[in-house]
């Protein structure tokens, strides 16, 4: 009976929305201060728990004096393994100095030294905990020597129970700029655990359900996020930090994460594998319209110059850097960088290739193709250009035709395209052009051409200027289309983990929430946005908009079928335009709006009645601000 409570209070809980009536104003509140993707370096994919100071501090070195900190790489993190044990009778972290000599600054250790250390070289400096009593090591890395010591209370170094208290010690006292925080010590300190079991740790009942969604507490999680969010707030007023939420997709943080975090990963770790990187990618792609300036999707720190990444696999690096630039990635270097090769570097350093990623409109790219093996991705950028991604997910070569639809370019002008790579113009084609990609390739350039909208752009152009106020999703569901494979690292001998994303159903670019073309009683758009009903958009204009405008309609491909849908255009809180009620099998209208002096505008699709079919699918095609 407790049970079912539970599970009840669980699935109810899980849908808790913002409400559906306009707030003219913002919802966005950036979390510490990111205007474009974070970048830098952590030890974890170049050591794991293997760190010392000593390797620490010549990555960074190479950083400044290879010139990746020019390029924008000054985050120099450090990651799971700093940590010796929790003071009993006050509560202090305490440093492994035998790792961190210079930590070793009497009875309270301290990494202000170490800290002090990188921002003298010009950098900023990073730290790793555990929203949990636990850290991940301490449940993954069981053999590792480095894991924390003492009693079981010693051992419990994560921020739960004494949040505020190591929040003013990592960025009062020791003066750091940037927090990843974990969250194993909410999934993986169950009863069952053979670390839980021989009593070496708390138990801690899970509240995240690694690959089970209906099985976690997602309003639980969210708010010890925001109450971290809260009291890095109350230390750095300021709001000169990054705060990397780490959920690994789980708990339907790809939906949240922007209101608890600078960043948040969307899916489990990478590893140094092709398939595994292309997972991390996928798990990202369809999520445009949850980031922007100042919030960023994380498929996790980079793998170049590791395994399929390394040196002699540059096609293969340069197709991940290309893929993580497209999509607005963080971008943190995660390999040994006192070994690798100038090529390496070169990749990393790409000034194209980084610009594309780093450009000031912070729009993710959206996808204008896509089959199960090849992939288009065209990413609006600050100037007006377009960067387009091709990209052959097969492991042979593969024929590819873009096109000036794809781009949102005049198929009857030329466009100008430029190798982001070759840093060299590549000649211009009128329509469209042939490329052959080699195998795992991926081509990236940026386009310049006459638009389709001359004086304006479609809204599903500019993702980055939207804020997803309410989803209109009313029970979560698995994301299917981040490819749901097994762990690359895991062993074949038992039934594996599978990972389950939630966030299916979410507003997406240029398609249906459910991966369909836009479409309204046979009419199809190539632009537009597919949303649920019961749902509001909220859409940053630029100065000078005069005129929103849309075709709008119940999507053909929607499940549920009777209930009545209205669409309403709402300007800085006021209503400028609706549509009375309309159904399925109607066709599209339009509708429009006078945005002479509006700041913002809010698309609410409003569901009359109840549709026990399911969800209802709703199309603003063409919507467009002129
Ligand atoms: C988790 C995170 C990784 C890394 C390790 C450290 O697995 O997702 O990025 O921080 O913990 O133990």
């Amino acid at each position: 009976m407790k049970l079912l409570a539970l599970a009840l209070l669980v699935a109810f809980s899980a849908q808790a929305q913002q409400p559906l009536a306009a707030t003219g104003r913002w919802q966005h509140q950036p979390v510490g201060s990111a205007p474009t993707p974070p970048m830098g370096w952590s030890s974890w994919n170049a050591f794991r728990v293997d760190i010392t100071e000593a390797k620490v501090l010549a990555s960074a070195q190479v950083i400044v004096d290879s010139g990746l900190a020019g390029a924008g790489y000054r985050s120099i993190n450090i990651d799971d393994g700093w940590w010796l044990k929790r003071r009993a009778d006050d509560g202090r972290l305490q440093v492994r100095t035998g790792l961190f000599p210079s930590a070793a600054t009497g009875k309270d250790s301290s990494l202000r030294p170490f800290t002090d250390r990188i921002h003298a070289m010009g950098l900023k400096a990073g730290l790793y905990t555990d929203i949990g009593r636990n850290a991940c090591s301490q449940a993954y890395d069981a053999d590792s020597p480095n894991l924390p010591e003492g009693t079981a209370a010693e051992r419990e170094v994560g921020l739960m129970g004494f949040m505020r208290q190591d929040v003013a010690l990592f960025f009062g006292e020791w003066n750091f700029d940037y927090l990843k925080v974990d969250g194993c010590g909410l999934s993986s300190y169950g009863r069952d655990r053979p670390h839980v079991a021989s009593g070496q740790y708390r138990e801690y009942p899970p509240t995240i359900v690694e690959g089970n969604i209906n099985q976690s507490d997602v309003e639980g999680t969210k708010k010890l996020y925001t109450g971290l969010k809260q009291a890095l707030h109350d230390v750095r007023p300021r709001g000169d930090y990054v705060l990397s939420v780490c959920l690994w997709g789980t708990v339907n943080v790809r939906s949240w994460g922007q209101d608890a975090g600078t960043m948040w990963r969307t899916s489990r770790d990478i590893a140094n594998s092709f398939s595994q990187m292309v997972h991390n990618f996928d798990s990202v792609a369809t999520r445009e319209f949850y980031a922007g300036p100042g919030r960023w999707n994380d498929p996790d720190m980079l793998e170049i110059g590791n395994g399929d990444f390394d040196s002699s696999h540059l096609l293969e690096a340069r197709t991940h850097m290309g893929l993580w630039a497209i999509a607005a990635a963080p971008l943190m270097i995660g390999t040994d960088l006192s070994k690798v090769s100038p090529a390496v570097i070169d990749i990393l350093k790409a000034p194209e290739v980084v610009a594309i990623n780093q450009d000031a409109a912070g729009h993710q790219g959206v996808i204008a193709y896509a089959d199960s093996d090849r992939q288009i991705l065209v990413k609006t950028l600050a100037d007006g250009r377009k960067a387009v991604l091709l990209f052959n997910r097969t492991g042979s070569p593969a024929k590819f035709t873009l096109t000036a639809e794809h781009l949102k370019m005049d198929a009857t002008a030329p466009i100008a395209l430029r190798d982001a790579w070759a840093r060299a113009d590549v000649g211009t084609f009128t329509g469209q052009r042939e490329f052959e990609l080699q195998a795992r390739e991926a081509l990236l350039f940026t386009a310049s051409g006459k638009h389709l909208l001359p004086r304006g752009y479609f809204v599903s152009e500019r993702p980055g200027n939207v804020y997803v106020a309410r989803d209109g999703i009313k029970a979560l569901e698995q994301d299917p289309v981040a490819y749901r494979s097994l762990a690359s690292w895991g062993t074949t001998d038992n039934g594996g983990t599978r990972p389950a994303y939630a966030g299916w159903g979410g507003p997406r670019a240029d398609s249906t929430p459910y991966d369909q073309a836009l479409s309204v009683q046979r009419q199809a758009f190539r632009h537009g946005i597919g949303v649920l009903a019961d749902s509001r958009l909220q859409v940053q204009l630029a100065p000078g908009s005069q005129r929103f405008s849309a075709r709008v309609g119940v999507d053909d491909s929607t499940r549920g079928k009777t209930a009545a849908v209205s669409f309403e255009v709402w300007g800085d809180g006021r209503r400028l335009a609706a549509t009375a009620p309309m159904k399925f099998n109607q066709p599209a209208r339009d509708l429009s709006a006078d945005l002479r002096g509006v700041k913002l505008i809010e698309l609410i699709a409003r569901q009359h009645g109840t549709d026990t079919a399911g969800p209802v699918v709703v199309t603003w095609g063409e919507a467009r601000i002129e």
